[in-house]
């Protein structure tokens, strides 16, 4: 089956065809440069650029897939969660294309999304523990099957990705803030700066990052008064905070997916025992994280997935995989699917 996916949630969009389970192209339009000057995501800006780019994506997305319009026999969109405005541009295009050629269409929550895009480059395999860390989310499930997703913890306040893009603009990084922390930290001193585990009484499984992100800005604050002038110290000071804060802010996300896994009832039995570990979402591009989850996925006998950075990222492959899944089983979105800017997974 023939499916096209658009992904347009934030201030990327993203489009990928993909035929009987392989990728056929994968075509992102970034608008990094058009937000850059604000620090961040500005709304308005993203939906604009969104509709400038919908016809030029999908032109280069069916080209260097080989495929014609025509030849498409579904379409998978991200409806939810994410800025109101994106979704609905992404949305109503995917719509009005699925009434114009007559197929059917599928309304794809973006969480689910990243949660499959563990199985773009490998075979799906099942039960699987999967930790989701961008920029809005740092949720931990536990994978069954296609829809089956068990939730076992969540960020209690900031998601990771947020803290580092905070983390970062306070030290006068540039946006985004988790590459540009991820390429200082390889050279700074991550003992320079002490950062305290967050503790969530509720659920050990919870994590928290505002208390990191205070103590951050506290660690700079107290910092750059004591410097000088000298523009080298500066820079020793931006890369042995960012060092610092990464260095632990990948423990606590190492701590709740090692809580998890010492859960007997998590990690199951027989059949139902875990075979994977995967992470996904921006911020599984971060190096230091994917090398301290693959040595936990050793050390639990588990196979490791860990997308490409380009499907950590968002992108309309991770839709078009979610969307095919639904679709080859009968499962398609009626066209009045609404965007919906807060929906959880698996709420209705
Ligand atoms: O999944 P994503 O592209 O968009 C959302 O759904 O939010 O994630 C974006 C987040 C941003 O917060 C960005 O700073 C973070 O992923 N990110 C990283 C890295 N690359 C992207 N965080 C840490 N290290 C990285 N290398
Ligand atoms: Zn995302």
């Amino acid at each position: 089956m023939l499916v096209l996916g658009i992904e347009s949630s934030c201030d990327d969009l993203s489009m990928a065809v993909m035929g009987s389970g392989e990728l056929l192209s994968c075509v992102t339009a970034s608008q990094v440069a058009a937000h850059l000057p604000f620090g961040g995501v500005v709304p308005e800006i993203a939906s604009r650029k969104h509709l400038e780019a919908l016809e030029p994506t999908l032109k280069f997305a069916l080209e260097k897939a080989g495929v014609a319009l025509d030849d498409l026999e579904g379409i998978a969109v991200t409806y939810a969660p994410g800025l109101v405005g994106s979704l609905l541009v992404g949305l109503n295009f995917a719509k009005g294309l699925a009434y114009r050629q007559k197929i059917p269409f599928c309304g794809v929550h973006h969480i689910e999304g990243h949660l499959w895009s563990a199985f773009l480059e490998a075979p799906a395999k099942f039960p699987i523990l999967s930790l989701v860390v961008s920029g809005g989310h740092t949720h931990l499930y536990r994978m069954e099957s296609l829809g089956d997703y068990r939730l076992l913890g969540h960020t209690v306040d900031d998601a990771a990705g947020e803290a580092f893009d905070k983390v970062a603009k306070m030290m006068g990084l540039p946006y985004p803030g988790g590459p540009a922390i991820d390429e200082r930290a390889s050279s700074g001193d991550a003992k320079r700066f002490e950062f305290s585990l967050p503790r969530v009484k509720s659920n050990p499984l919870h994590t928290s990052f505002s208390g990191m992100k205070t103590a951050a800005l506290e660690h700079w604050q107290q910092a750059s008064r004591a410097l000088g002038k000298d523009e080298a110290e500066f820079t020793q000071l931006q890369t042995d905070l960012a060092a610092s804060f990464q260095h632990h802010a990948v423990k606590n996300l190492k701590r709740m997916v090692e809580r998890a896994l010492k859960t007997e009832e998590i990690f199951g039995r027989g059949d139902e025992q875990l075979k994977c570990l995967s992470v996904v979402g921006g911020v599984a591009c971060n190096r230091e994280l994917r090398q301290r989850l693959g040595e936990l996925a050793d050390k639990y006998h588990l196979e490791f997935l860990r997308p490409s950075p380009r499907f950590c990222t968002d992108n309309g492959a991770m839709i078009a995989l979610v969307g095919s899944e639904y679709l080859r089983r009968g499962q398609s979105s009626p066209l009045n699917l609404n965007a919906q800017a807060r929906k959880k997974l698996g709420e209705s």
